[in-house]
């Protein structure tokens, strides 16, 4: 589906003018009404450019693959409300939804359950490329190295098969990228996939199995992991997102260009938010659990800190990927049988800031982030590995994005203006003559 075909220019259009030149713009409108002003004819009509520091109010593309409505709370992948699919889908289901605009037909469903279980094997050299690297290192960057050096193994020319072909085997191999990149941090072995399980049941074997002992997979812990990856899956023009578009706009390859994503996922604003997160409810714990106490400092702009899991740019409302979280980790915690008290301690948090005037006033909500870490938590997965889980989810929606940018008519590559603040012309003088 073209994203062309997803909004109109509506005859309504506002006229700017400066400096005795003006153009009148014109406003084109979503199919969920969202309104943009055109800006293209801008700059070469008027000589303005306009400027948007962190692109609170620049829409960089048309797209048709997510919608949200950030005042109501709402999230639809190609249309379908993400609590339908979180409760009725699976995570291939939904980034074949993503990828290809519908969701997939049961033929189509197999046959892409089964190249993606084709493809989950390594090369072996690169258990070479692992050896590299120092013991301790974080997941999340190992991850985004591996990605990118999977360029190297494949190179072959960029046709749509190739393409294709490159989105199964990123989709088969990042599971077993990640889980490697753990087993790495642990000094244990690698585990070879298994074709007989399912996509994340294969990665918790992948984590947890060793030469010695066969790791068994609990239904429910393969079903959160899912969960979590569907609800994860893609979050429109976010950091990560625009970085990934971005990089490929330069027709940088889809290896390199989720590399990047990769990469910008990881800070502790965006993805790296869930590691925060788990890290916050600890400490809280360990001096006592007193929540207020860590409200307060969060509220002092001065301390430095923030509610991790808390705000977001596009949400002034509950996040629904939160809530379908906090209902989840209650089932998980008292399936698995884990502790609760990180939970409690979230859930207590959550009551006295949404009671509290500075993040009413702010509209200030728990995000995706602030309840997935707890269940992670209770399912095993290691605190280093939580952003990399959201990455594992984030792919298909990456690559979907990717993908969009490139069938785009009116695609050019990505590069913003700026405002010069510097010095203006001056002239070289020789060292012995500078003051
Ligand atoms: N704790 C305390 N104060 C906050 C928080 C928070 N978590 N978030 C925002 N504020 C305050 C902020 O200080 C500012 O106050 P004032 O208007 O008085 O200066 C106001 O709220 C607006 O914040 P902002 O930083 O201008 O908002 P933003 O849209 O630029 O940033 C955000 C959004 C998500 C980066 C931010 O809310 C934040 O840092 N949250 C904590 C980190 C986090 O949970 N990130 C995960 C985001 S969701 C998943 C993802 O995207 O990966």
């Amino acid at each position: 589906m073209s994203p062309e075909n997803t909004s109109v220019a509506v005859q309504e259009a506002l006229e700017i003018k400066h400096e005795g030149r003006s153009v009148r713009l014109p406003v084109v409108r979503g199919t969920e009404k969202e309104t943009a002003l055109d800006i293209g004819q801008l700059r070469s009509a008027t000589g303005l450019i306009t400027l948007d520091p962190g692109y609170a109010n620049t829409g960089s593309c048309k797209s048709a693959i997510t919608f949200i409505d950030g005042e109501k709370g709402i999230l639809r992948y190609r249309g379908y409300p993400i609590e339908e699919l979180a409760e009725k889908s699976s995570y291939l289901e939904v980034a074949w939804l993503l990828i290809h605009g519908e969701l997939p037909t049961a033929a189509q469903s197999r046959e892409f359950t089964a190249q993606v279980t084709r493809h989950t094997m390594l090369h072996e050299n690169f258990r070479r490329f692992f050896s590299t690297l120092p013991k301790d290192a974080h997941p999340m960057p190992v991850c985004a190295a591996a990605i990118g050096t999977l360029a190297t193994f494949y190179q072959e020319p960029e046709s749509k098969e190739h393409i294709q072909e490159t989105i199964v085997r990123l989709i088969a191999k990042m599971p077993t990228l990640a889980a490697y990149s753990y087993k790495h941090s642990l000094g244990q072995p690698f585990v070879y996939p298994r074709n007989d399980l399912g996509y994340t049941s294969n990665f918790l074997h992948m984590m947890f199995s060793n030469p010695c002992e066969e790791y068994e997979v609990d239904p429910v812990v393969a079903k959160a992991v899912d969960l979590l990856m569907i609800l994860h899956a893609d979050h429109e023009q976010n950091c990560s997102t625009s970085t990934v578009r971005l990089v490929g706009s330069s027709m940088a390859n889809l290896f390199a260009s989720i590399s990047a994503g990769i990469s910008a996922l990881w800070g502790p604003l965006h993805g790296g938010a869930n590691q925060k997160v788990i890290e916050m409810l600890e400490q809280i714990d360990a001096e006592g659990g007193d929540v207020n106490r860590f409200v307060a400092r969060a509220k002092d702009q001065k301390s430095g800190a923030r509610l991790m899991g808390f705000g977001h740019r596009v949400y002034k409302n509950y996040d629904p990927r939160a809530a379908i979280l906090k209902r989840a980790c209650n089932d998980v915690t008292r399936r698995v049988g884990g502790s609760s008290r990180l939970l409690e301690i979230a859930m207590r948090l959550e009551e006295v800031a949404l009671k509290d005037e500075y993040f009413v006033s702010r509209k200030l909500y728990p995000n995706v982030d602030f309840y997935s870490g707890v269940i992670y938590k209770a399912i095993g997965i290691p605190v280093n590995m939580f952003t990399v889980m959201f990455a594992m989810g984030r792919l298909s929606g990456w690559i979907a994005q990717w993908l969009e940018m490139r069938d785009d008519p009116t695609f050019r590559i990505g590069r913003p203006r700026q405002v010069y603040t510097g010095p203006a012309l001056r002239h070289y003088a020789p060292a012995a003559a500078r003051g």
